[in-house]
């Protein structure tokens, strides 16, 4: 689906397909592993409180910026707040600053973050217009298709026009709504149906606005299928769990020249960063934990996941531990 590009071309196209962010999951290790499979593809941090980012006790922010294009993702609710976030990761040269409205946990309602925001579409708008008044990098919003009883496509449609009359124009839909009390964040990602029909309405309902799609969607044959309705695609599970999926990204969704790039190529891409790493104090096992899918395919896959499972995160465990367990894969 062709839309005017808002943004520059480079934010375009990435726009196109993205790495969900995911706490505990999409750290800086982890992207600079998923950005080996993938030049194209936007990457997301884990939710970054604002309140974690200005009373910090390390560097919420701190990344490389070979990971780029990386949006960091914000949870908040205090527009001064955010504004300032959005100040610094700019600073810090993120590709995008986008504001969680999606996610379901208490810890995250308690703060008044998160997916509770769905029913506080004034307050959000005012966040959005602040952090756009201090930065030039798109400000974008990751939402639900409704939470509790308030599901109704008409809720849906009045949230992203008060939050759109900011200026925003870039709105990640999970196609599922959150129940914010009884089912737990996890029960949240898989109970409440998905429902794709609401957001490919949405972008017709929406057209000038850049709409991407997200929620249970796995392989290259759904993304190209979702992006016959809608402008982009996320995925988060999948990408996490079978990072291979992105290896074929480049070329199925960018540029018909990039080459496939196979999990073999990604790991022993990863070697000199790991070393780096390594020689900063950086556990072993901080960074391949995030590798143990690499190989789903693959014959000795599992001696793979055994091996940096039982091993790296043994005092002084070094590169030796991943060059081993690659000898096990059989191509
Ligand atoms: C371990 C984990 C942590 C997550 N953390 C966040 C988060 O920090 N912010 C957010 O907006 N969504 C978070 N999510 C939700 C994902 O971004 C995504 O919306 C959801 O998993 C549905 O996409 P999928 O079916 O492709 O996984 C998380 C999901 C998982 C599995």
């Amino acid at each position: 689906m062709q839309n005017q590009p808002h943004f520059s071309s480079e934010h375009f196209y990435s726009g196109r397909f993205a790495v969900a962010p995911m706490l505990d999951w999409t750290t800086r290790h982890c992207r600079y592993f998923h950005r080996q499979f993938t030049k194209h593809t936007l990457l997301y941090t884990e939710m970054v409180t604002a309140p974690a980012i200005i009373h910090a006790k390390y560097d919420h922010l701190d990344f490389d910026l070979a990971e780029n294009p990386v949006a960091l993702q914000l949870g908040g609710s205090d527009p001064a707040q955010l504004k300032h976030c959005a100040e610094l990761a700019e600073q810090r040269g993120y590709t995008e600053i986008n504001l969680n409205v999606g996610c379901p946990s208490d810890r995250v309602q308690n703060g008044m973050f998160g997916a509770c925001l769905m029913a506080k579409a004034d307050l959000v708008a005012e966040c959005v217009s602040a952090m756009q008044s201090a930065v030039k990098i798109p400000v974008t919003v990751k939402t639900r298709i409704g939470i509790d009883d308030l599901d109704s496509y008409d809720f849906l449609c009045d949230f992203i026009e008060k939050v759109s009359a900011t200026g925003c124009q870039d709105f990640i839909v999970h196609a599922r709504k959150a129940w914010l009390s009884g089912l737990s964040p996890k029960e949240n990602r898989e109970i409440p149906p998905l429902d794709y029909q609401r957001v490919y309405q949405l972008k017709r309902d929406f057209p000038h606005l850049w709409i991407s799609i997200n929620g249970g969607i796995k392989t290259v044959e759904e993304i190209t299928a979702h992006l016959q309705h809608v402008d982009g695609v996320m995925v988060g599970r999948e990408a996490y769990q079978n990072p291979s999926l992105l290896g074929q990204i480049d070329q199925a969704l960018f540029d018909k020249t990039a080459p496939i790039i196979t999990a073999v190529e990604a790991v022993n891409n990863m070697l000199p960063y790991i070393e780096q790493q390594l020689s900063q104090g950086v556990y072993l096992n901080h960074i391949v934990r995030h590798m143990l899918g690499a190989f789903q395919q693959c014959k000795g896959a599992r001696q793979w996941r055994r091996h940096l499972s039982e091993n790296a995160h043994k005092p002084g465990a070094g590169i030796e531990v991943v060059e081993t367990a690659l000898g096990f894969i059989e191509l």
